[in-house]
């Protein structure tokens, strides 16, 4: 099933070449400021990001992907996540934000939502945001996810509100 393709994007695992990117789009200032800080400051720090992510495709199948343009530009990342404490796989995304306002993260995260149900056979996805992330939001909503709450990832940690929706 891999690589993911889309009209105009594929979406595929994360592979070593990708660490300078990672970098980027991690200290990027919409990463920053609604998603937090990963202290991911070098490739080295980014290729520890990426064998997290071999670890979550081993063990799970799947996780964040990385998102190119056909041509093979980096975009961003989008992909389905396996969080410790939260029932419901949920919808990873981000763009540069050179690449933002293009609609490229609604057309990747629809493919992921079709990747759930179809290859990964979920019965349910979610979406996890800071109240604050007007654009996330609304890319949920335009994923047809609907408000069910809110979360804390951890105790001492900010409250997320929680969107999900039937496959
Ligand atoms: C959240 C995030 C991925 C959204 O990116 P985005 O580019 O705004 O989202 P979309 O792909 O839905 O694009 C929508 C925009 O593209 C525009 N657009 C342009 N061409 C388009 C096309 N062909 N199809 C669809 N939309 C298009 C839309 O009009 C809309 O812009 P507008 O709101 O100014 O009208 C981005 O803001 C981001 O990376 N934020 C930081 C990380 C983050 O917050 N992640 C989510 C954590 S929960």
């Amino acid at each position: 099933v891999h690589p993911l393709e889309t009209e105009r994007l594929t979406l595929r695992r994360l592979q070593s070449d990708d660490a300078p990117f990672i970098v980027e789009l991690l200290n990027s200032p919409t990463w920053l400021e609604f998603i937090g800080d990963r202290g991911i400051r070098t490739t080295d720090d980014a290729q520890g990001y990426i064998e997290r992510a071999h670890v979550n495709y081993a063990l799970h199948g799947f996780s964040l992907y990385l998102v190119a343009l056909r041509d093979g530009t980096r975009v961003g990342l989008c992909g389905p996540i396996r969080r410790e404490g939260l029932n419901d796989v949920d919808l990873g995304f981000a763009l540069l934000p050179t690449f933002a306002g293009r609609g490229y993260a609604l057309e990747a995260a629809r493919r992921v939502v079709e990747h759930a149900r179809v290859d990964l056979k979920l019965g349910r996805v979610a979406g996890i945001t800071v109240p604050e992330n007007a654009r996330s939001i609304r890319l949920l909503e335009a994923l047809g996810m609907r408000r069910e709450g809110s979360v804390r990832l951890s105790p001492d940690d900010v409250e997320l509100n929680y969107y999900a929706m039937a496959l």
